[in-house]
């Protein structure tokens, strides 16, 4: 009998332990919550760089050898501006996922426990984490201070590569081209061209507007969050502090 309360005891004491451990991981909520910090940020950055790209496009080439009226240029170039934009709006939408995918997902992933060995103490429900916690947690498992102590050598970089790669392969993909060529089709047969004028202006503009593609995959990795030239720094550090402190509000 009395090893029996022992043994129950025992069972007890581990099954809280096993719980105060499962704790400590970045669960679902935090999982969401520190990808959409991470997104939000990117966001803004993103936004930027297409501005940029959008603004450059009604003084490229993106008219050369098509003979049309100035007024139904400007048309065009709102139609291409606008299907870019809708293809931006659905890039951003799926940043949380990708973010929360390169965090969580590859190698080496941010799961696990954190027990062994023991670097933090999971702080009482309410209590944030602490940015000496992160300094604290100098090996990769579960838990809010291992994302933050690896932020810099790990998270962002993966972050960045992967968005990267999503980048190129969005703006490379026939569904973008053939989505801005919609576009330019339907405003210029609105305009008024038709037949053989309609399928010259249509394939002109949109065999420029392919040429200015490589350019924009370029400019877009060389500046996303790049880094600064003589500093061990990039332009997307700005976002550090809240992004961490977010973070490390979760349990
Ligand atoms: C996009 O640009 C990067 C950097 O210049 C390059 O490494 C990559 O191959 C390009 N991707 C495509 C699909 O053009
Ligand atoms: C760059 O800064 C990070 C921390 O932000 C540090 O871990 C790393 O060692 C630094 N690298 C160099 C080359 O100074
Ligand atoms: C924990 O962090 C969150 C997010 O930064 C903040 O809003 C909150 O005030 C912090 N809580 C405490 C108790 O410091």
């Amino acid at each position: 009998m009395k090893f029996n309360i022992v043994a129950f005891a025992l069972t007890l004491v581990s099954i809280l332990l096993l719980t105060s451990n499962s704790a400590q991981a970045c669960e679902a909520s935090c999982q969401v919550g520190i990808s959409k910090a991470f997104s939000d940020a990117y966001t803004i950055e993103i936004d930027s760089i297409f501005s940029k790209f959008v603004k450059d496009l009604s003084t490229s080439s993106l008219f050369d050898g098509v003979k049309i009226h100035t007024s139904l240029k400007a048309k065009i170039v709102d139609a291409i501006t606008s299907s870019i934009k809708n293809q931006k709006n659905n890039f951003e939408g799926n940043l949380v996922d990708l973010v929360k995918n390169s965090i969580f997902n590859e190698k080496p992933r941010f799961k696990g426990q954190c027990q062994n060995p023991l670097r933090v103490v999971q702080p009482p429900a309410g209590v944030n984490w602490t940015l000496t916690d992160c300094e604290k947690q100098d090996y990769i498992c579960g838990n809010p201070p291992a994302i933050c102590h690896f932020m810099n050598g790990i998270v962002k970089p993966r972050n960045v590569n992967d968005i990267n790669s999503a980048f190129a392969s969005m703006v490379n993909s026939a569904s973008f081209l053939d989505t801005v060529k919609k576009g330019i089709e339907s405003a210029a047969s609105n305009g008024g061209l038709k037949g053989k004028d309609l399928d010259n202006a249509v394939n002109g503009i949109t065999n420029n507007f392919q040429k200015t593609l490589p350019g924009f995959n370029k400019t877009f990795v060389e500046d996303f969050c790049a880094g600064i030239k003589g500093r061990n720094a990039t332009t997307c550090d700005k976002y550090d502090d809240n992004i961490k402190s977010i973070l490390l509000s979760f349990p």
